[in-house]
């Protein structure tokens, strides 16, 4: 059975990378990758091609960046030859990025089977472009894998059929237990002078944060404070690191004593750094995911989240962009006692499950 696996963006890498293993070892599946190249910098993808183990892709349809419309268009543009060349039986698309969608719709255009891992997630908010790609994506997939029990429930509420949905766990969580005794080897704490605990690693890059400046502006006010508290590690994302130079913000953010910037970083240096930091501020999904299991506190600035059993388990708190909401929180889990939870099914075998449904979904 060939199924053609897509990763295009980075934190799809993550999810693809225990997919891939099992596909390989399997001899039921014969796994074809394709990168979009949505994310191309050397830091944002083939670093983690490297460290997670992935092997090479296929073939790189190097979309690039773009607006919504010409990336989404532009990947399917390219891919769609690719699936008629290759006869794929299944295309496989993670996660809730402009490839996922857009490799999705050619795949059931030319009546390929689809699969999405990562399914059933909602925030409900249908500004985010990622919650737009999630419900279409969805809505057109023959199988979906729910990391958690609320992407069950939400797919049943939408009229998905029982037989098409699996619970599984999660795939980001696999590449999270099999790489954490790696990361502890990594030297990003002693190169950036930080000994474990005594700092706050920060992650902001979701639009509706940093592509509006007073938001952004109010962002950093909340981080002028958190750094005379604790010392802030910041690495920045590409588009991120744009908007602070476009509004004439980076200046803010150097004159912090505290704070220091990086440039995105690796996969086993950004786990050794959440791993061992005090507290975490994020906007990110897959981090608030790996707060949970790592047991470090986590405040997620923005207004929702698609992950409520992150919630649910005491790792995680939404805290929004309010700056006094934000400091109320931090300081309440500067104090608190934080302990590690985990979701039912984040055990690390989630791509093996996924595996299995695959191969009997073929049988049935
Ligand atoms: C994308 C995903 C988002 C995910 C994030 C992780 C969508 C809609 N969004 O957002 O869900 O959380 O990836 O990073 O797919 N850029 C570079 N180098 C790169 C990639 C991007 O410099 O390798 C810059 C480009 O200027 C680009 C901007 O970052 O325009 C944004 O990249 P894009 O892929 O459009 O979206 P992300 O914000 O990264």
């Amino acid at each position: 059975m060939k199924i053609l696996c897509v990763a295009g963006a980075r934190p799809n890498f993550m999810k693809i990378a225990p997919l891939m293993r099992v596909f390989t070892e399997s001899f039921e599946i014969e796994p074809y990758l394709v990168h979009t190249g949505q994310h191309y910098d050397e830091k944002m993808s083939s670093l983690f091609f490297e460290q997670l183990g992935i092997p090479a892709p296929d073939l790189n349809l190097e979309v690039g960046s773009g607006t919504h419309a010409q990336q989404t268009a532009e990947i399917m543009k390219r891919f769609e030859p690719v699936v008629l060349e290759e006869q794929p039986d299944a295309v496989l698309v993670v996660g809730d990025v402009n490839s996922t969608i857009a490799c999705g719709l050619v795949a059931v255009k030319l009546g390929i089977q689809l699969y999405h891992v990562e399914a059933g997630l909602r925030s409900f908010d249908r500004g985010m472009p990622e919650e737009i790609n999630r419900v279409l994506t969805d809505s057109i997939s023959d199988l979906l894998f729910c990391t958690e029990q609320s992407g069950v429930d939400n797919l049943r509420n939408e009229g998905v059929s029982d037989d098409k949905i699996h619970l599984v766990g999660n795939v980001m969580i696999d590449t999270l237990l099999a790489n954490r005794s790696k990361a502890e080897e990594s030297k990003i704490l002693e190169e950036l002078g930080r000994a474990p605990g005594s700092y706050a690693a920060v992650t902001m890059h979701r639009p509706s944060n940093v592509d509006d400046p007073d938001v952004l502006a109010r962002l950093l006010g909340v981080l002028e404070e958190v750094q005379q508290d604790l010392p802030i590690v910041l690495p920045l994302h590409p588009r991120t690191r744009q908007r602070l130079v476009s509004y004439g913000l980076m200046e803010r953010v150097k004159q912090m004593p505290a704070l220091q910037l990086t440039e995105p970083l690796s996969y086993l240096d950004f786990l050794r750094l959440t791993s061992s930091a005090a507290i975490l501020l994020t906007d990110s999904g897959g981090i608030q995911e790996e707060a949970a299991v790592l047991g470090v506190p986590c405040l997620t600035l923005r207004e929702n989240t698609e992950r409520p059993s992150t919630v649910d388990c005491g790792a995680n708190r939404i805290v929004g962009t309010d700056p006094e909401t934000i400091l109320h929180h931090y300081r309440e889990l500067r104090s608190a006692q934080a302990k590690p939870g985990r979701p039912p099914l984040w055990d690390g075998q989630a791509a093996e499950r996924i595996r299995d449904v695959i191969l009997q979904s073929r049988t049935a």
